[in-house]
């Protein structure tokens, strides 16, 4: 069974690909939920090819873009009894939605998120992302814009800042 945080950066990963500028990544826990959605605002995907984008299984391989990031993600999060969507809109982005079942045996733990949210920076300094995590009642955002703000001109990448974010978030994400 894959971590969570191990599915969001395949899934934030296909938001890169797709030139977005700004990727936002929420964690829900609540009502024996958790949400995961991914939201972009790069190309897009054709509504002809979005049907099969998470469905291989049940495309013939020559007219299905070939990946299992989606497929993948889909499977776990169906798998628990939860559900996924996609939408998106050519030119505008696209949102994944994955809910798992909470105290599903087969619900994946969260795993390190305090890592792939370091990794997505460290590899992609000039993108934004938004990351929101709820559980208990209790909000955690980081937002790299306001980061970038404050940073002035040291980019995110640089190694004084990408340790500070990651003790940053090994101390908050403990909810
Ligand atoms: N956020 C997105 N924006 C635009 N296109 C996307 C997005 N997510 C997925 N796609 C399209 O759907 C395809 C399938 O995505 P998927 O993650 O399943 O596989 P992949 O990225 O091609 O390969 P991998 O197995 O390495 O993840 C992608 O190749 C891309 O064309
Ligand atoms: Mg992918």
């Amino acid at each position: 069974m894959k971590e969570l945080s191990l599915h969001i950066l395949d899934i934030a990963e296909n938001s890169l690909a797709a030139g977005a500028s700004l990727v936002e990544i929420s964690l829900t826990e609540e009502a024996g939920a958790l949400t995961v959605t991914v939201r972009d605002n790069g190309r897009g995907i054709p509504p002809d090819i979005l049907p099969a984008v998470a469905d291989p299984f049940t495309t013939t391989r020559t007219t299905r873009p070939v990946g299992l990031g989606l497929p993948f993600w889909k499977m776990a999060a169906e798998q628990t009894g939860g559900r996924f969507s996609i939408e998106s809109a050519v030119g505008v982005g696209t949102c994944v939605t994955a809910v798992f079942v909470s105290g599903h045996i087969d619900t994946p733990p969260i795993g390190d998120m305090p890592g792939t949210l370091v990794t997505l920076v460290q590899g992609h300094p000039r993108v934004d992302f938004l990351y929101t995590h709820r559980a208990g009642g209790v909000d955690f955002t980081l937002d790299t814009r306001t980061l970038r703000d404050t940073l002035e001109d040291v980019p995110l990448d640089s190694p004084d800042v990408l340790a500070w974010l990651s003790d940053f978030l090994r101390e908050n994400l403990r909810i």
